[in-house]
């Protein structure tokens, strides 16, 4: 395997790429740029998600110097905490997420946060809320800057929302305060559960307040595809249907649904994975270059790609869906449970844990080329990775053995684990003869950067307090979104069909034939 990850070549030339980056970091400070003062609310702040996910972030964005010098936490939620029992419960958390803590951060961060209990449906609530905000403000000089990040079960979005209304914590009560509201996925279940909350959040905010959040674009690999297409000169001559055969889309995870199924199992991975996260992925693939890297720009052009989104067949559009769910199976020489075995989940459970689809993006750029979509719980494997296959050299001009026509070029972005991209070509194997083999021409991030990249929390969280929305979904994008789903969830809810595949397996064999009636395979990563 060729890797091309360190500065060996031409070991000038790289000196000038660090010195060129340092200087322009000196020259343009503006992307480091702290936050304002601020205090940031967490509306499920004794849940997993704060927990896991959000606190560590904050976390990391202080011992990395990201954090203005004033800001203050707060969780609100409904159970019974003092302040030093949340704080403590909070460091074990981060400690348990991976994230280094070290005593006298630790301390000075614990100092900033508190815990309010309420309850999301009563006003008294929020009026006590707002009252520790106002008295935050006046101690730890957060002037009037507030995020409300909405990390609850999704079913009382809507009262939070609206009861930071009836509080009036929806605007700025000073001068040079600001108020944002970032909203976790699942943004609604349906077009009409979209379209609700949209109309609930904009009676109370604006929309230049909203970040409605979808970690996958937090990820290094994902962002990176902005840099890959549209700096790099190389592929944009590619990157279409002249070169392109297919794109494959994947995010397959090894685990169950650890815990969630309650969540689960009114989900299931057409809306918990698929509408947002794969969604999401096809977009950045197929959009067009947007004239700037500017929120409204790339989500114009993110926009145009959903609503150019088709099944192959508009009438039925289960012909080109799989859905899946899984049964006990093993792996290692361990058996692994199956969909029914899990916590929280029915007997009878219905529910898909397995997705795969093909689409057309039907515009002069992709006419005619296949994006195919999949993902599910307890495959084979964790992995998530866009591939883009090329379409094989016209003619194989050596007398190879088996391979009657070249196989095809594969650009590979892969999101996790190991996130980085790999082009696969080929070569002459050495020795007598013109035989030929594939090798990867890869390159990994923390080989090339040191160390593993942030999470995806970390980049969101600061876009969000800095007030930059590029990274977060518009009001159409997540309605377009949704309207492209309908029909898929529509046509499933009357549907029997719902294939097993064993725990640990790669899916179903009817997502194989999807691929195999076009002459194309799933790639196994
Ligand atoms: C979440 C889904 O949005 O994404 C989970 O609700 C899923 O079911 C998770 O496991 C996957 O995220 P990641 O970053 O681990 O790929």
């Amino acid at each position: 395997m060729a890797s091309v990850v360190t500065p060996s070549i031409d070991e000038d030339i790289w000196q000038d790429v660090w010195d060129e980056e340092r200087a322009w970091r000196e020259e343009n400070p503006v992307q480091e740029k702290v936050p304002d003062p601020l205090t940031f609310v967490i509306f499920g702040g004794t849940g997993d998600l704060a927990h896991r996910k959000l606190v560590p972030a904050l976390y990391s964005l202080t011992t990395s110097k990201l954090m203005p010098t004033q800001f203050a936490i707060v969780g609100f939620g409904r159970s019974d905490r003092d302040n030093d029992e949340y704080r403590q419960g909070l460091r074990e958390s981060v400690q348990a997420s991976g994230v280094r803590v070290q005593d006298s951060t630790w301390d000075d961060f614990a100092q900033r946060i508190c815990y309010v209990q309420g309850r999301y449906d009563d006003e008294m609530s929020f009026s006590a809320l707002a009252e520790t905000l106002d008295r935050i403000d006046i101690e730890s000089g957060t002037e009037n800057h507030r995020v409300f990040y909405l990390a609850t079960p999704p079913d009382v979005y809507a009262d939070v929302v609206h009861n930071l209304g009836t509080a009036q914590l929806n605007q700025p009560s000073q001068e040079n305060g600001w108020v944002k509201l970032i909203v976790e996925k699942p943004f609604g279940r349906d077009l009409a559960t979209a379209r609700s909350l949209n109309h609930c959040i904009h009676e109370v905010f604006d929309e230049s307040q909203v970040y409605r959040i979808d970690h996958y674009l937090g990820k290094e690999t994902v962002q990176n595809i902005f840099v890959l297409r549209f700096i790099n000169g190389i592929f944009e001559p590619i990157w279409n249907r002249n070169y392109v055969d297919n794109v494959q889309i994947t995010a397959a995870e090894s685990l169950g649904v650890e815990g969630r199924g309650g969540y689960y199992e009114k989900a299931g991975a057409i809306r918990d994975m698929m509408e947002s996260h794969l969604l999401q992925l096809l977009t950045l693939t197929a959009m067009e270059p947007p004239p700037a890297f500017t929120a409204d720009k790339v989500r114009d052009e993110k926009v145009k790609v959903l609503d150019a989104l088709e099944y192959p067949d508009e009438h039925h559009p289960m012909r080109s869906v799989v859905r899946g769910q899984y049964g006990r199976g093993m792996a290692d020489g361990r058996m692994l449970p199956g969909y029914h075995d899990e916590e929280g989940v029915a007997p009878v459970s219905r529910t898909e844990t397995y997705v795969a689809a093909k689409f057309f993006v039907d515009n002069w750029r992709w006419a005619g080329v296949p994006f195919y979509l999949r993902t599910g719980k307890r495959l084979a494997k964790r992995v998530s990775e866009i591939a883009i296959q090329f379409r094989r050299a016209p003619h194989m001009f050596l007398p190879d053995g088996k391979a009657s026509r070249p196989r095809s070029n594969v650009l590979v972005l892969r999101i996790q684990p190991d996130d980085g991209m790999a082009l696969r070509m080929e070569v002459k194997v050495p020795g007598p003869g013109m035989r030929v083999r594939p090798v990867d021409m890869s390159f990994m991030y923390k080989e090339a950067f040191g160390g593993a990249s942030p999470d995806a929390y970390q980049r969101l969280l600061l876009d969000a307090m800095r007030g930059d929305s590029t990274l977060f979904t518009r009001t159409d994008e997540v309605e377009t979104a949704w309207a492209l789903m309908t029909p898929m969830l529509e046509a499933q809810s009357n549907s029997d069909d719902l294939p097993m595949y064993p725990a640990g397996s790669w899916g179903p064999a009817e997502a194989d034939a999807l691929l195999e009636q076009d002459g194309h395979r799933w790639r196994k990563p």
